[in-house]
């Protein structure tokens, strides 16, 4: 038998095997076989997982998160670009998702040829089985319980459109997320608990290696006019930079001027978010209306595209496009009094 014929009739009985349904290297159909949880276990996470949270979370409609990173024995993060951090073949990360009861466990994988693979495994009712998700996702799964709703189980495509804006798709697990200083303003972060694992730890344990001093020793920080507007600008990093991105970019992901990302390694990236905030011309108008609106209006949230939009969910204008179907209000209300006290006209820095 040739090689080819061979390789056809192993592929043909993994596929058999439901070992196939994703990228090219096979994931399991089983949440409990990607190395999650102990042997034996569907909930007790392996002592070599660790945890970690990120200060500047995504909304997900008030979906509470866990999240876990796994490294293979011996290897490490290289963080000699602060911003976009490289991680070692064999990573994987995970992050569950949980209303009333885990409802789905995502899981980010660095194959062996460097390319990331993307996957999520949803729970059944009873919480005793979490099944990998077809590569469609599915738009809206029957929650029932005693407030019955539906959830979007996402595409991959989604996926990708939201992780692979920057350069690198990790989101939450950077300098500026696990930093040790953490923002006490961030909207809907969670408490790290002990065993969680931040920049500090990561670098001393060698885990994360390369990151450059002056950030070991001051943990990195959004620079701001006032605690409102560091905790505003996390929350557009967080929620809306991993699109956009880097305007000007030959790969920007966004072909707008608008920039909310900080990037750590650049000292003047606050600068840049507000010069974007305040120059980019909005293409957006308001229903009803032809004029356009600008992106921020000192003083006036509500006549601000960026708020409309973050508050709009209708799917020609609302932001971010995927993963929510109920605006933030608190995330909003967060906006609405940077851009009205803190921006005022009178006060503005220019
Ligand atoms: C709307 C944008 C969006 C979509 C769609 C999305 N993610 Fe994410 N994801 C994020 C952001 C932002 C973070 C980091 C912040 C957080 O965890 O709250 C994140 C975090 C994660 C993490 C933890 C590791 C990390 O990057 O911080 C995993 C694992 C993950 N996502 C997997 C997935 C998978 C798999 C899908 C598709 C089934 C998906 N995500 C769809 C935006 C998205
Ligand atoms: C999944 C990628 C994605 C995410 C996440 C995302 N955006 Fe967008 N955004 C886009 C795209 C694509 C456009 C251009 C098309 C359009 O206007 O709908 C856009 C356009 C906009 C515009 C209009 C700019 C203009 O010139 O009119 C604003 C304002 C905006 N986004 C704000 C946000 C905010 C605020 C967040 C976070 C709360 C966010 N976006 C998250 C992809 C994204």
């Amino acid at each position: 038998m040739s090689c080819k014929v061979l390789m056809a009739a192993a592929i043909g009985a993994l596929s058999g095997m439901g070992l196939l349904a994703h990228g090219d290297e096979a994931l399991p159909e089983h949440l409990r076989d990607t190395g999650l949880f102990v042997a034996g276990s569907n909930s007790e996470v392996r002592p070599d997982v660790l945890p970690f949270s990120p200060q500047y979370p995504l909304w997900s409609d008030g979906a509470s998160k866990r999240r876990w990173i796994y490294l293979p024995p011996g290897t490490f993060i290289d963080a000699s670009r602060p911003g976009a951090w490289e991680f070692p073949n064999g990573t994987r990360l995970w992050k569950e998702f949980r209303l009333e009861r885990r409802v789905e466990t995502r899981l980010i994988e660095r194959l062996a040829d460097g390319s990331w693979q993307y996957a999520t495994y949803v729970w059944s009712e009873d919480g005793k089985d979490a099944v990998l998700a077809s590569r469609e996702g599915a738009p809206s799964l029957a929650l029932s319980g005693p407030q019955p709703r539906t959830y979007a189980i996402p595409s991959e495509s989604d996926c990708r459109a939201c992780h692979e804006g920057p350069a690198v798709p990790v989101l939450g697990f950077s300098a500026l997320q696990l930093s040790s200083d953490r923002d006490s303003l961030a909207v809907h972060a969670e408490s790290p608990s002990s065993n969680e694992v931040d920049l500090r730890q990561l670098v001393e344990r060698g885990l994360v290696r390369n990151l450059p001093v002056s950030l070991f020793k001051t943990p990195p920080r959004i620079s701001a006019a006032s605690p409102t507007e560091r905790a505003a600008l996390g929350y557009l990093h967080g929620n809306c930079g991993h699109c956009h991105t880097n305007p000007g970019a030959s790969d920007a992901s966004v072909p707008l001027d608008l920039r909310l990302a900080q990037d750590v390694a650049d000292p003047a990236s606050t600068e840049k978010v507000l010069r974007s905030l305040r120059a980019a011309s909005s293409q957006f108008r308001a229903p009803g209306t032809t004029t356009a609106v600008p992106l921020v209006a000192p003083g006036a949230s509500h006549d601000s595209a960026l708020l409309m939009r973050m508050r709009a969910r209708d799917a020609s204008a609302q932001m971010p496009p995927l993963g929510t179907a109920i605006p933030d209000s608190e995330g909003l209300a967060l906006i609405a009094r940077w851009i009205d006290r803190d921006m005022h006209p009178s006060t503005a820095r220019e």
